[in-house]
């Protein structure tokens, strides 16, 4: 596979079903597969976007599509022994690695990891004071999700997203694209042993996936304000925010 591949057959979101295989088939594995493709850099990235979280002592958050629950697991330290984090995904596979990790750290009392889509949120109005989501726009309908994502929040609460986007420099770019179709995928799927190709879904989501200033824009039509972004790691990442 190269940059010269044609992205016609590329979907964006994929169906319920492939997501669902997807993650199912890497849970197990997922955390050490992220590590290694990443040479280490998701946590740094994930605890950028904890650190503009800004969350307080005592706040309410959510982390939509949790996974593994790093995000919340870091949250939790933030918002101390008075807050609480509701952790959503729709994968139980997923979650019960997260639960796992919960368990591990003592921190049963602060999350809740709760099933459900992130497009249709089982959770009340107006009740959080920040909300995040990491690495999973792209399998959302964005419409959908910024404006479960809004309706959620507290007013004044804050939303954080950190995901992947396509690198500004055009030289670091093709280096990226590169490593991304000819070597991240072996080793996320010698890893994870996945036989359901999410390691070569990621690089193609990635060059169909928005412009840094589109997704902002699209922040901004659900009503989100004090839109902002900024890159990591040459644009590999961007964390983008907003307060309702
Ligand atoms: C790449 S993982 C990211 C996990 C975690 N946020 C992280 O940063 O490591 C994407 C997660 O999004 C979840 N997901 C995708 N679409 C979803 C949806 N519509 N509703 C809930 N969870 C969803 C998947 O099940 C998966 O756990």
């Amino acid at each position: 596979m190269s940059l010269d591949k044609g992205l016609e057959d590329v979907k964006r979101p994929e169906t319920e079903a492939t997501v669902q295989a997807f993650f199912s088939s890497v849970a197990k594995r997922y955390d050490v597969a992220n590590s290694l493709i990443s040479f280490g850099q998701h946590y740094g990235w994930k605890r950028k976007a904890v650190r503009e979280v800004d969350a307080q002592p005592g706040d309410k958050c959510v982390d939509i599509c949790t996974g593994t629950n790093d995000i919340a697991i870091m949250l939790a330290e933030k918002v101390g022994k008075d807050g609480h984090i509701t952790a959503v995904d729709w994968n139980d596979d997923m979650q019960k690695v997260g639960d796992f990790k919960i368990a591990k750290f003592g921190l049963e009392d602060r999350i809740t990891n709760v099933h459900g889509d992130a497009e249709a949120l089982p959770l009340p109005d107006n009740e959080f004071d920040r909300a995040t989501v990491a690495v999973a726009s792209r399998h959302l309908n964005i419409d959908k999700h910024f404006e479960e994502m809004y309706r959620v929040l507290k007013p004044g609460g804050r939303a954080v997203v950190l995901d992947f986007f396509q690198p500004y420099n055009p030289v670091f770019r093709k280096l990226y694209f590169f490593y991304s179709y000819s070597v991240m995928p072996r080793i996320g799927a010698m890893i994870t042993r996945d036989k359901t190709g999410v390691y070569d879904y990621l690089p193609d989501s990635i060059r169909v996936y928005y412009e840094p200033e589109k997704f902002a824009d699209e922040m901004k039509k659900a009503g989100f304000k004090n839109v902002k972004y900024y890159p990591l790691t040459q644009g590999i990442v961007y964390i983008h925010s907003g307060d309702k």
